[in-house]
């Protein structure tokens, strides 16, 4: 993209720039704190050597040109000339109206009910463990849809560990760096039983909550123990549509969650059941029957219509057109993306072995390995 042309405005404050049939105001400050220059970002590590206090306050551009498709600027009083290349500019316009619903999502990420069977994201381990390409689109389906399925993995303990690895490091927590999920006497987790489990995020009493899940199966002989998915998304999109004070209330208030299943262990955290950005993004939910603890930061007035949103939102997470169901096979897991999309169980027979190890890994490791293969150009 070319500067094809470029004004001061604002007695200095800002300019107004051409950038093909589009024009975008940019602040004098805003461009001088991201000037790509290497006395203002390090080339070899790409990190900005300054500080917000290097820039004067009173900082204007002097000047303005376009030069050969690249923007040319003076500062004062700093004295300096610093040109801005055109296609990071279009990159980072940020002059134009931002009309946004609350509860929106990023372009990359597709909203789903239980639709998505007929096309459930799957690789096979052998494919993603040779090939980067496989591996992206894996990933890339995580993002996506916030769920993916992998086949063909070795059935040995700790294998899942070495998929977390793939793209990131496993986050160890007090039940270890992974788990395990089988029917077990006196359970400290109500998991670890064969009980059927209510559709939920892991974890919502840790703060931060691990934003990855892996459970993957090593033996899955019993009658029933399927697993379900939810686009816990999807449901607020739902919920929203049908009660727009039912989304405010979850996403406004915070709700607590507890841990205390264990001798010294008491986690605790106070999130809302919907988190939304400051911009209104959709940024997480949190769902889980057995971890919520006593609300107390709902005012008393709101209380029953907050009650009635939870109970929506538990109806609408159970709506079985929202579910996709499926029985894992010794060697499958499958990997949810824990801030979106919820899993559940349903129970089982005591006869034959259901065996699950579970572990959890993070986002951000996650979209590093994915934007890296991009970067690559693999996934066009
Ligand atoms: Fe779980």
């Amino acid at each position: 993209m070319q500067v094809s042309e470029a004004k001061v405005i604002d007695g200095g404050a800002a300019v107004e720039v051409s950038l093909g049939a589009e024009r975008h105001r940019f602040h004098a400050l805003w461009l001088r704190d991201n000037a790509r220059d290497e006395k203002t970002r390090s080339p070899g590590n790409g990190q900005r050597l300054i500080t917000i206090l290097d820039i004067p306050a009173e900082t204007k551009i002097a000047e303005a040109r376009a030069l050969g498709g690249t923007l040319s600027l003076r500062f004062e009083p700093e004295g300096r000339s610093i040109d801005f290349d055109g296609s990071w500019l279009a990159r980072h316009t940020y002059d134009r109206q931002q009309v946004r619903a609350p509860g929106w999502t990023g372009k990359g990420i597709e909203r789903w009910d239980g639709r998505l069977l007929n096309s459930v994201p799957s690789e096979g381990w052998a494919d993603v463990t040779h090939d980067r390409r496989a591996l992206g689109r894996w990933l890339a389906a995580v993002r996506r849809y916030g769920f993916a399925v992998m086949t063909g993995t070795p059935t040995e303990p700790g294998t899942l560990c070495k998929v977390a690895e793939l793209f990131g490091y496993v986050r160890e927590t007090n039940y270890g760096r992974w788990f395990e999920v089988r029917a077990e006497v006196n359970p400290n987790n109500l998991a670890y039983t064969n009980l059927g489990l209510q559709a939920h995020t892991d974890n919502p009493y840790r703060d931060p909550v691990p934003t990855l899940q892996i459970l993957a199966c090593l033996e899955n002989s019993v009658e029933g123990g399927d697993s379900i998915v939810v686009d816990g998304f999807k449901v607020v999109e739902r919920l929203k549509a049908e009660n727009p004070r039912g989304f405010e209330l979850l996403s406004g208030h915070a709700a607590r969650f507890a841990y205390e299943g264990s001798a010294g262990v008491r986690l605790r955290a106070k999130r809302p059941m919907i988190e939304l950005g400051p911009d209104g993004e959709l940024i997480a939910i949190r769902f889980n029957n057995r971890s919520l603890a006593a609300a107390t930061d709902v005012p008393y007035e709101d209380m029953a219509d907050y009650y009635a949103a939870y109970r929506r939102f538990a109806e609408l997470i159970e709506d079985p057109v929202m579910e996709v169901s499926f029985k894992l096979k010794p060697g499958e897991l499958f990997i949810v993306d824990n801030t979106r999309v919820l899993h559940a169980r349903k129970s089982f027979s005591g006869t034959g072995k259901r065996w699950l190890q579970g572990c959890y890994a993070d986002k951000d490791g996650l979209y590093s390995t994915l934007a890296a293969i991009e970067e690559e150009g693999l996934l066009q």
